[in-house]
């Protein structure tokens, strides 16, 4: 098996300074139960770290009080060839988070942002992969935006549904591993989603249940290294059988809100 080659990424990170769980947008939310901001970000720290130290470039955007999910920058756009499309969220929690961010990226020098027109959660369901984007909907973005996606960012987008309430972002189903390789749960599809994910990538890895609900495959490869949550052992035993390098953290705290390594990575492409 031929060596995999990492390519250093540009990402962008929110630290979870106000992070907690006061309302609940998801199967994982449970306001009643108490979070611990201490805890999410000595786990966030250690991501942000490995990124550094794995030679990869990480942006800060300012934590805004009030917005506790901010701290998942991936739905804070979808970035591709310096264009950036502004996420539109579906819920009123997270509306504001939408201006947060490309307001940071109008300060920060780029020239190409857009105003989304329809509901989009940036990368929780726009995932670049090599020339296409794969598209999730059913529970946050609209299939509408997927159109919007594909004439602002000049790729083919093929849109996938999601069916699953548990895995409501197309990012805590499916992972991008390198531009032709992925990995998915295929429960968590409709079947015509599931059809099209075979025809395109017939050698993906497959995620079953348990795997899955560690959120494992919410996870971030730069090409060679794979990290994703800890808990995901049969996923890490498969990545490695492919000659990638998988590296388990522990962001469980960041769980209790349903999301993880994928979700608090945003990656910038210029
Ligand atoms: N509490 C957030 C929400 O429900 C979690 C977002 C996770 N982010 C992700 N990219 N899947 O919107």
């Amino acid at each position: 098996m031929s060596p995999r080659t990492a390519r250093p990424r540009h990402y962008l990170m929110c630290r979870p300074a106000h992070f907690t769980v006061d309302y609940s947008i998801n199967p994982w939310m449970d306001p009643a139960k108490p979070t611990d901001t201490g805890t999410a970000l000595a786990q966030w720290d250690q991501l942000h770290a490995l990124f550094l130290r794995l030679g990869h470039t990480v942006e800060l955007i300012d934590p805004v009080p009030g917005l506790p999910d901010m701290v998942f920058a991936a739905n804070g756009a979808t970035v591709v060839d310096g264009k950036v499309l502004g996420a539109r969220f579906r819920y009123p929690e997270r509306t504001a988070e939408g201006p947060a961010y490309t307001d940071w990226f109008r300060a920060h020098g780029w020239t190409q942002v857009r105003d989304a027109e329809h509901v989009n959660e940036g990368e929780g369901d726009l995932l670049v992969a090599g020339e296409r984007i794969l598209a999730g909907t059913g529970f946050r973005t609209e299939a509408a935006a997927h159109a919007e996606a594909e004439r602002f960012l000049g790729r083919e987008v093929v849109t996938l549904r999601l069916v699953d309430p548990r895995y409501y972002h197309l990012d805590t189903a499916l992972a991008v591993l390198s531009d032709t390789e992925i990995m998915y749960h295929p429960a968590a599809f409709d079947p015509a989603s599931r059809a099209v994910l075979e025809r395109l990538y017939p050698d993906a890895i497959t995620a079953g249940a348990q795997d899955a609900q560690v959120f494992g495959l919410n996870a971030v490869s730069d090409g060679a290294n794979v990290i994703l949550p800890e808990a995901a052992v049969g996923l890490a035993e498969q990545l490695r059988a492919r000659g990638f390098n998988p590296i388990g953290v522990d962001l469980t705290e960041l769980l209790r809100a349903g999301g993880a390594v994928k979700c608090c990575t945003l990656e910038l492409r210029h």
